[in-house]
């Protein structure tokens, strides 16, 4: 089969993000453009000749078409076999697992995550390491970088793969081995996790709502919950993906997935709700009545993992990234493991993983996950909560209140102000980093500010340096405002203010956190006046 070499001007605006380069849709669909991705990716991890990658996205508009592309991409460059789900789908933890199951050399992850999908919406391309996780940063600047200057790319002259079709096809001289894409997950999370206890759970009657939002997870949820753990049907809603996700963001959060809310807080709700997020990474979880927020449920899950099988023996550490809460750090300062501060974004948690430094990690940002796999994992949150209700009999409240008594209740919330003008987002960054140095002492909203800086991290593993990942000023109890700019957003800038207060004492835990944090709400407003700046009166989304 002929192999084509297009001559291309070089992209500028190729530079990976928080998790993978994603644009409009449009922008992906633009003459060349996903090409020269996809070649800078090839090029840049240093060609692909006689290698096995694996490749599926969350199901979005142009999912089919982009994954046609890169099969044909990675023929004429000389791979030699891609691994794909079936109709080119696979969640975000299911691509990690079959990258390492199979000891592949990486993969490629079509998704836009929570962002949403179809041809006027959110597309992204994503590659991951050998080791199942997003590529850490020298890769991502190796792409791009090969992206700036890149003048040709290799595409064969074929007909489309059916990948429809489960089983070995040829494509020019490489393998297509098109597979299940729930399978080998599924077998992963058996390994994990007590289905029996679970199981006898719901043959108990106890009542679960799973809202798939019309994502990727539909298919994975209702193999897991409505079929090994005999769920009743129906426990998995918005079970069927769509390209567009039903015209919703697939955003597991209180915002997005409202209709969960309203569920959980009925008179007669479920005794336990979550929701997953595009590509299935993300989760919410939630109990009857109450919310849990994803930095708790991250000490929860961390201070319990050892009631799962897959965690019997204990966890190493916990990592977390910088603007989640401090929750999980008082579970690992308890059980005396290590405890991980990292940047945003699940790239920083690879090589903690790696390393055996941490089993579990987590951002505020609804992700969660642990060393089975090397992205977040948001079906696997779930589970795991299952199989923590299930060995302690009691209900999310009780757990819930039981771990705010035990460890303090750290207050906290997420405020998002989007598509601001990116100008003036970056200089109202900028100003604040300006007045840092001058912070620490003073008095604001009745705290004093103890320590104000713009955070940088050095990864102890492979000592790489990660500077300016988001601005923190912390009070002298602890009590912290961080500001950061999204780096996954598709329309100028979103400004994310992220509040956390500490709360020892259990007579106050009952407080709505909004209320809690109001002195932080506004001294975050005194000093970085994004109300004033952006003329916003409210954030777009509070979490
Ligand atoms: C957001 C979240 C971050 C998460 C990422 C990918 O990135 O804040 O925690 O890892 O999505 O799911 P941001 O838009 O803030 O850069
Ligand atoms: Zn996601």
């Amino acid at each position: 089969m002929p192999i084509k070499t297009c001559q291309i001007t070089p992209f500028q605006d190729q530079k990976p993000g928080t998790s993978g380069l994603r644009k409009k849709t449009r922008a992906f669909m633009a003459p060349d453009y996903l090409e020269a991705f996809v070649q800078s990716i090839f090029d840049g991890i240093g060609g692909v000749d006689g290698k096995v990658f694996v490749l599926g996205g969350d199901g979005r508009f142009f999912n089919l078409e982009a994954s046609q592309t890169i099969l044909k991409m990675a023929a004429a460059n000389g791979a030699a076999r891609v691994i794909v789900g079936q109709d080119a789908i696979l969640s975000t933890p299911a691509a990690s697992h079959l990258i390492r199951l199979n000891k592949t050399d990486g993969g490629i992850i079509l998704s836009a995550s929570h962002n949403p999908g179809g041809e006027d919406e959110d597309f992204g391309v994503k590659f991951n390491t050998p080791n199942g996780g997003p590529a850490p940063e020298q890769v991502t600047e190796a792409i791009h970088a090969r992206s700036k200057e890149l003048t040709e790319y290799r595409i064969l002259d074929a007909a489309d793969v059916d990948l429809g079709t489960l089983g070995d096809q040829t494509l020019g001289e490489m393998t297509v081995s098109v597979v299940d894409p729930v399978a080998d997950y599924a077998d992963l999370m058996a390994t994990l996790f007590d289905f029996t206890a679970i199981r006898a759970m719901f043959e108990s009657g106890f009542r679960m709502r799973f809202d798939a939002m019309h994502a990727v997870t539909g298919p994975y949820a209702k193999a897991l919950l409505e079929g090994a753990l005999g769920a009743p049907e129906g426990t998995v809603v918005n079970g069927t993906p769509l390209p567009d996700f039903g015209g919703h963001h697939p955003d597991p959060n209180p915002f997005w997935a409202k209709a969960l809310m309203d569920e959980m807080f009925s008179a007669d709700g479920p005794d336990f709700g979550a929701a997953s997020d595009g590509d299935g990474d993300r989760n919410m979880v939630v109990g009857r009545n109450i919310y849990v927020s994803p930095s708790d449920s991250l000490a929860v899950l961390a201070a319990n993992a050892h009631l799962a099988p897959g965690y019997a023996k204990g966890i190493a550490g916990v990592a977390r990234s910088m603007p989640t809460s401090a929750a999980s750090d008082r579970v690992a300062e308890k059980l005396g493991i290590g405890s991980f501060e990292t940047p945003t974004g699940w790239k920083f948690f690879g090589n903690l993983l790696d390393a055996g430094k941490a089993t579990i990690c987590g951002e505020e940002s609804f992700g969660t996950g642990s060393d089975h796999v090397r992205e977040k994992d948001g079906l696997w949150a779930v589970l795991l909560w299952l199989n923590v209700l299930a060995a302690r009999g009691e209900s999310v409240a009780d757990i819930l209140n039981a771990h705010w008594s035990e460890y303090g209740r750290n207050y906290y919330s997420r405020h998002d102000y989007e598509a601001i003008d990116s100008e003036l987002a970056n200089t109202l960054m900028d100003d604040l980093r300006g007045q840092l140095a001058d912070l620490p002492g003073r008095e604001i909203q009745g705290m004093t500010i103890a320590a104000a800086d713009d955070f940088a991290y050095t990864d102890p593993v492979d000592g790489s340096v990660s500077t300016k990942q988001g601005v923190r000023i912390v009070m002298e109890d602890g009590s912290r405002i961080v500001l950061r700019l999204s780096g996954t957003g598709t329309e100028g800038a979103t400004i994310r203010l992220y509040l956390e207060k500490y709360e020892p004492d259990t007579d106050k835990h009952g407080i709505d956190p909004q209320k809690a944090l109001a002195p932080m709400i506004a001294a975050a407003e005194e000093l970085a006046g994004i109300a004033s700046r952006t003329g916003r009166d409210a954030p777009n989304v509070i979490t």
